[in-house]
């Protein structure tokens, strides 16, 4: 029998994580972005990396429409925009500090870093798409990151 939701939910949890902001857009120009830990590197050559997106987020249909997204690698004192992207609704941007990358989609200010995708694969993952996106380009500063464990947000103890 599968494992309940809630305790897979629960068990996943245990896997200490950073957080992202992946931002896109409509194609209607509309900017999107949503608070994600579903986020891996897959291959160096050529550059991959994957994200997962739940089909019932607002921002679903951005990355079938602009093929791109950028991965924002969220600092240790970025909860508040955590917690911002974290819920559907409103313009999210407002407010916040970002700009445009070469892709088109927003590169927010004070990250740790960004990667700016272009997607080249789509797989099915049960509730969620999983996108493959090709990196073209990435930049890191030197500070410290924001962690996800057990449902909580975390700080490296360092
Ligand atoms: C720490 C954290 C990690 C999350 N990771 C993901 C993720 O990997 N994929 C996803 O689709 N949603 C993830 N979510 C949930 C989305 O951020 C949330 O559903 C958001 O409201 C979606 O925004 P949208 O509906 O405006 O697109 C995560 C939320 C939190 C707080």
């Amino acid at each position: 029998m599968p494992i309940d939701k809630n305790e897979l939910r629960r068990v996943m949890g245990h896997f200490a994580t950073g957080v992202t902001v992946i931002t896109t857009f409509r194609k209607s120009g509309e900017l999107h972005g949503l608070t994600a830990n579903a986020f891996t590197s897959v291959s160096l050559t050529p550059p991959l990396v994957l994200i997962c997106v739940d089909k019932k987020a607002e921002s679903y249909p951005c990355f079938e429409e602009s093929g791109v997204f950028n991965v924002n690698i969220l600092a240790s004192d970025q909860e508040d925009i955590s917690r911002r992207f974290a819920v559907s609704g409103g313009n999210k941007f407002e407010g916040v500090s970002y700009r445009l990358g070469a892709n088109g989609a927003p590169i927010l200010a004070g990250t740790l870093g960004y990667i700016e995708c272009k997607v080249v694969s789509t797989y099915e993952g049960g509730d969620h798409t999983i996108y493959v996106g090709e990196v073209q380009e990435a930049e890191t500063r030197d500070a410290k990151p924001l962690l996800f464990f057990r449902g909580g947000y975390r700080m490296l103890g360092d």
